[in-house]
């Protein structure tokens, strides 16, 4: 397979670096993938991905585990196509998947405010499942207002935004096969 790796990348408008590299990205999703295997053996757990962001990451995450699992979706957005959250969750899709009594794990691109997650979480909770547990490739922690929980963490990052690897900016650039930060951001 080959895989769209530049340098730098123009998206709408802004210039991007590399910022994590595909190498990076691989071997902390094999270290997850280990971990989970490891906290999950016997559990059957549902992953359950956060649309749109998570799509690449799932995929990847859900790959490096050999335990039976199952997956389903839901669909969130905040921050609309701007480079800061909105705000506001809006909620796009619900899960289909039963999860009461179930070992549920969400499956995150990233935790910024996050809003999004102290949401989800919430919601699962009010399904009954056996236990939530909280997947996320990247967490800006620094910017974090709400609570939330996280149990499962690729990278702590500063506060900086950032694009690929299933991360847009105005819907560009998720199929960046990794992590590029903007231009100027990058040495402050
Ligand atoms: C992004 C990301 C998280 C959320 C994190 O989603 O995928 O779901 O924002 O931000 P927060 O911690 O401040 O809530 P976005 O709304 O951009 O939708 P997308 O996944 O479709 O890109």
């Amino acid at each position: 397979m080959s895989y769209y790796l530049p340098e730098t990348v123009d998206c709408n408008g802004d210039t991007f670096k590399v910022f994590i590299t595909k190498e990076e990205i691989e071997a902390r999703v094999s270290l997850l993938g280990k971990k989970l295997d490891k906290d999950f053996e016997g559990k059957r757990p549902i992953f359950i991905g956060i649309l749109n962001g998570a799509f690449i990451f799932l995929a990847d995450i859900m790959r490096s585990v050999s335990i039976p699992c199952e997956v389903d979706f839901m669909k969130l957005s905040s921050y609309g196509d701007e480079k800061v959250s909105s705000g506001q969750v809006t909620e796009l899709k619900e899960i289909d998947a039963k999860v009461k009594g179930r070992h549920v794990v969400l499956v995150e691109d990233i935790v910024d405010t996050g809003l999004s997650m102290k949401y989800i979480v919430e919601r699962m909770n009010s399904y009954d499942p056996a236990s939530v547990s909280v997947v996320t490739l990247l967490h800006k922690k620094d910017a974090t207002k709400h609570e939330v929980q996280i149990d499962y963490v690729g990278f702590e990052i500063p506060t900086k935004f950032v694009l690929g690897y299933g991360l847009d900016f105005a819907q560009e650039g998720r199929n960046l096969a990794q992590i590029y930060v903007l231009d100027s951001e990058q040495e402050s």
